[in-house]
């Protein structure tokens, strides 16, 4: 009887030295892990300098013809910083209007306050943001509202007969 009693108090605290060994290597992994976490962002700013920047490039939104002077018409693009894996996040879009034969301006979409998608109202001629009520007159100075800066502008040319606009990345404001 003695015997039984002391085999099963020395199989129980083999079970307590297995069950602690086990939960002291869950809490290293879960602190490994947590610890990889908080290292990547400094990872990726001593990596940043290294990598490719990304650059401008000028993307096709339509035959000259498409566009009548004096009108400003929406453009989409697939914007060529976008990371392959952005799907339909990567397009994006313009305000091209034709001032003369071959000449044109064009707006980024986005307000300078939050980066909402300004829409362009032809009866008023100014662009107006829907989240917080800026506005811009035609030229993108701001109008009203909390916008701090006029809309940016992409470089725009003619080659060919089609409209091209000069992409970047999109300013983060
Ligand atoms: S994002 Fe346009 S006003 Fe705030």
């Amino acid at each position: 009887m003695k015997n039984d009693n002391e085999n099963m108090l020395h199989r129980s605290g083999e079970a307590d030295f297995g069950r602690r060994r086990f939960l002291s290597r869950v809490g290293m992994a879960a602190g490994a892990l947590i610890a990889v976490a908080m290292g990547l962002p400094v990872i990726g700013y001593i990596l940043k300098p290294s990598l490719p920047k990304m650059r401008r490039q000028w993307v096709p939104v339509g035959q000259i013809n498409q566009f009548n002077i004096g009108d400003t018409v929406f453009v989409s693009f697939t914007n060529p910083s976008a990371t392959a894996w952005a799907g339909v996040t990567g397009k994006t879009g313009a305000w091209v209007r034709r001032v003369a034969d071959s000449d044109f301006i064009a707006f980024v979409i986005n307000c300078s306050h939050e980066g909402c998608p300004v829409r362009w109202e032809a009866s008023t001629k100014m662009f107006f943001c829907p989240c917080h009520g800026s506005v811009y007159y035609e030229d993108g100075v701001v109008a009203a509202g909390p916008a701090p800066i006029a809309l940016q502008r992409f470089k725009v040319r003619v080659r060919g007969g089609q409209v091209e606009l000069q992409t970047r990345p999109i300013p983060i404001t």
